[in-house]
């Protein structure tokens, strides 16, 4: 029986299976898109359907147009909203559209450009051509236009699982893989990502593959970790291959076919049996915007065990190697916002803790400027001071701006860091910053 505490639902398709019985797909509203899931009618409280308001909804109604009712909550929401969102968070509740009168309005989608066809994989077919092949591109290029009405298609998920080696995962959102790859089961290679429909065919693959980790240069090893950086010119079908992938956990981001302004730095972990993919981050080769990261991801048979804030400690990394301070491109996700807010926290208190007394001796406070934070991290000042007002760090008084560290932001700061066993060690890494503008992309 439906509760008071049903959750309302946007009804995005129905289905009718083979036994008669309807299934419905179902967003909650409020709660992020990877809850979404189809569910049977005892799921949903009949008595509390809202149509929507538009003159022909009953014809829409089948496919095209949400419907609204209240649903049985999914089991775990595995997290809430942010408690403090920001403009450049993404919005958990429909994000990409609003409706009027029961039909659903586009807001600043971008178009996808032109398929590139020649790097295409050999056995798989292309993404069909309707659908972006979902590869990040420089913000400032491309066009804006309102959605087509693919966009109901792109809101649901589309792959069932996809097999990775030792994993089975089951994807959070939709991923443009090919039409005849959808509704089952996507196995890849865990080396070269290359997708087929089958075990066997991964098998047959498996033959003939030898690649025992990704494509690129190894540019950082420290015990089992180490980071792959791989030109999306070079090696076009693996970064093809790797945003593909991304996207089945990545909601928010507007991605394109072009994989060559990007460099990707992919984080493995070592066996005997290879370097296996654990998480990656792109980034543009060169920023405007001083952006640092593109997309980031931590694969989810891996996550909540410290490896995105690896990633992210490892941007920042690469930054100060630049002499640069950099940013993560916006929006951020829920998850992206909670795992920056975490690394900056603890960037930040590790230099603020650990500062010596001033040098001209007596009762003086250490002093530090904002600016002396960034060069020392490499975070963009603007997320210092969001961070330091976030952690309610920052005071104005006479004139100035004050950092009080209390007992209990110490003590959570050690907690954190305790917590955190694996961490970039720069001398494990063997990089040179090349300077894109000069030598073409
Ligand atoms: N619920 C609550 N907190 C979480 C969750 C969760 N599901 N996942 C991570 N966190 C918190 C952790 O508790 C940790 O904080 P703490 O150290 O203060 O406790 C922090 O986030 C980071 O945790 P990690 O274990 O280091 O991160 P993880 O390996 O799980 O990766 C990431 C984080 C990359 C955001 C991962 O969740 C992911 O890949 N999500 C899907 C893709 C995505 O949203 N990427 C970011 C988009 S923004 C952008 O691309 C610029
Ligand atoms: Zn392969």
């Amino acid at each position: 029986m439906a509760g008071a505490d049903w959750p309302l639902a946007e009804v995005l398709s129905i289905r009718e299976e083979l036994d008669k019985s309807m299934h419905y797909y179902v967003h909650y509203i409020g709660y992020n898109k990877r809850l979404d899931e189809w569910v049977t009618p005892v799921r949903i409280d009949f008595t509390k359907i809202s149509l929507p308001k538009s003159k022909n909804a009953l014809k829409e109604m089948t496919v095209t147009t949400p419907l609204a009712v209240t649903a049985s909550r999914p089991s775990s929401p595995d997290i809430s909203a942010p408690a403090t969102p920001e403009s450049w968070v993404q919005q958990t509740s429909t994000p990409t559209s609003t409706r009027e009168n029961g039909s659903l309005a586009l807001k600043g989608r971008k178009r996808p450009l032109k398929m590139e066809n020649e790097d295409s994989q050999d056995s798989a077919k292309t993404p069909h051509p309707t659908t972006p092949l979902q590869v990040p591109r420089p913000s400032g290029s491309g066009s804006l236009v309102a959605h087509n009405d693919s966009d109901i298609i792109t809101r649901m998920k589309n792959i069932e699982m996809v097999e990775l080696g030792r994993h089975r995962i089951k994807p959070w959102y939709f991923s443009p893989y090919p039409q005849e790859m959808v509704n089952s089961c996507i196995y890849l290679c865990e080396f070269c990502l290359k997708y087929v429909k089958s075990r066997k065919c991964l098998q047959r693959h498996l033959q003939k593959c030898t690649l025992k980790h990704p494509p690129g240069n190894e540019i950082y090893r420290k015990e089992t970790i180490s980071f792959f950086e791989i030109d999306g010119r070079k090696n076009k079908t693996y970064a093809q291959n790797l945003c593909l992938l991304a996207k089945c956990f990545l909601d928010h981001k507007t991605l394109y076919y072009d994989t060559e302004p990007f460099l990707f730095y992919v984080m493995t972990e070592h066996d005997a049996k290879g370097f296996h993919i654990v998480g990656y981050f792109s980034k543009e080769k060169e920023s405007s915007e001083d952006y640092n990261v593109a997309c980031i991801l931590t694969l989810p048979s891996y996550q909540r065990r410290g490896y995105g804030k690896l990633l992210i400690e490892f941007s920042y990394e690469l930054s100060k190697f630049e002499g640069k301070t950099g940013s993560p491109e916006k929006p951020l996700s829920d998850l992206g916002l909670l795992s920056y807010r975490s690394y900056w926290a603890e960037a930040i208190l590790e230099i603020l803790i650990n500062m010596k007394p001033s040098e001209h001796g007596g009762d003086e406070r250490p002093q530090i400027t904002i600016n002396e934070i960034c060069e020392m991290t490499s975070v963009k000042k603007e997320d210092v001071i969001s961070t330091l007002t976030y952690l309610n760090l920052i005071n104005y008084y006479k004139g100035q701006y004050i950092i009080t560290l209390t007992q209990e932001v110490i003590e959570a700061y050690d907690r954190a860091a305790a917590k955190r066993k694996i961490r970039i060690d720069s001398k494990c890494l063997h990089w040179t910053p090349k300077d894109w503008s000069k030598r073409g992309r």
